[in-house]
């Protein structure tokens, strides 16, 4: 099972993320695998691209993530994976068309440019407003993390919410109760696989 955990800058995925791999290790394999990734590309979009000082061409933007993921879903994803394990991905491809295209980008384009990445299993979006997350205390802000853009990405999300692609979870609740939801979410899921 090939899961991902979505939403905006700090909205808690990382947090949930660890968390629920943490909670599914034993009896599930699970473990934790996150984009942009460690390989180089998602080394260098991590390191040098989103603490610079703007975003580039968009379309650039695109095909950097997309690359990346490749990366992380041939060296990391995929061969967990074989070895039986639950992978529990912190952002994934919902990332891309929710934050290119809230930057202006065709859904369809980025669609096409990602085509060939694993598609998820299951994909939770951790909701929490565009004004709590700016909120959220952060030594350094991301080129991404302007209340305009945490508005249309979180727009894009949405769609995906309506859509049935993305289960959506009320982010805006302590750590605690959102891991119980998040928890409940997966399990349901899971046994339905049984
Ligand atoms: N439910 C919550 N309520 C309040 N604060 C939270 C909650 N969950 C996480 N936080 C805090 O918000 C900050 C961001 O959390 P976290 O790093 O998990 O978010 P993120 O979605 O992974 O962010 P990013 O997109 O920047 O990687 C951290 O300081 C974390 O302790
Ligand atoms: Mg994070």
């Amino acid at each position: 099972m090939f899961i991902c955990i979505e939403g905006l800058d700090g909205c808690g995925k990382t947090t949930q993320a660890k968390l629920l791999a943490k909670k599914l290790r034993k009896s599930h394999n699970a473990v934790y695998t996150a984009e942009p990734s460690s390989g180089k590309i998602g080394t260098y979009i991590r390191k040098s691209y989103l603490y610079g000082e703007k975003r580039l061409s968009i379309v650039l933007e695109a095909l950097l993530f997309a690359a990346d993921r490749i990366e992380h879903v041939e060296n990391e994803v995929i061969p967990a994976l074989n070895e039986g394990c639950l992978v529990i991905s912190d952002r994934y491809v919902y990332s891309s068309l929710a934050y290119q295209g809230a930057a202006g980008l065709s859904l369809e384009w980025i669609e096409k440019v990602n085509a060939h990445a694993l598609q998820p299993d299951l994909a939770v979006f951790i909701d929490v407003t565009p004004e709590t997350v700016m909120n959220r205390l952060k030594p350094k802000k991301s080129v991404m993390e302007t209340l305009d853009t945490q508005k249309k990405v979180r727009e894009i999300y949405l769609k995906f919410v309506e859509d049935r692609r993305l289960t959506r979870i009320n982010g805006d609740k302590s750590e605690n109760e959102v891991a119980k939801e998040v928890c409940k979410v997966v399990t349901k899921f899971l046994d339905a696989f049984r």
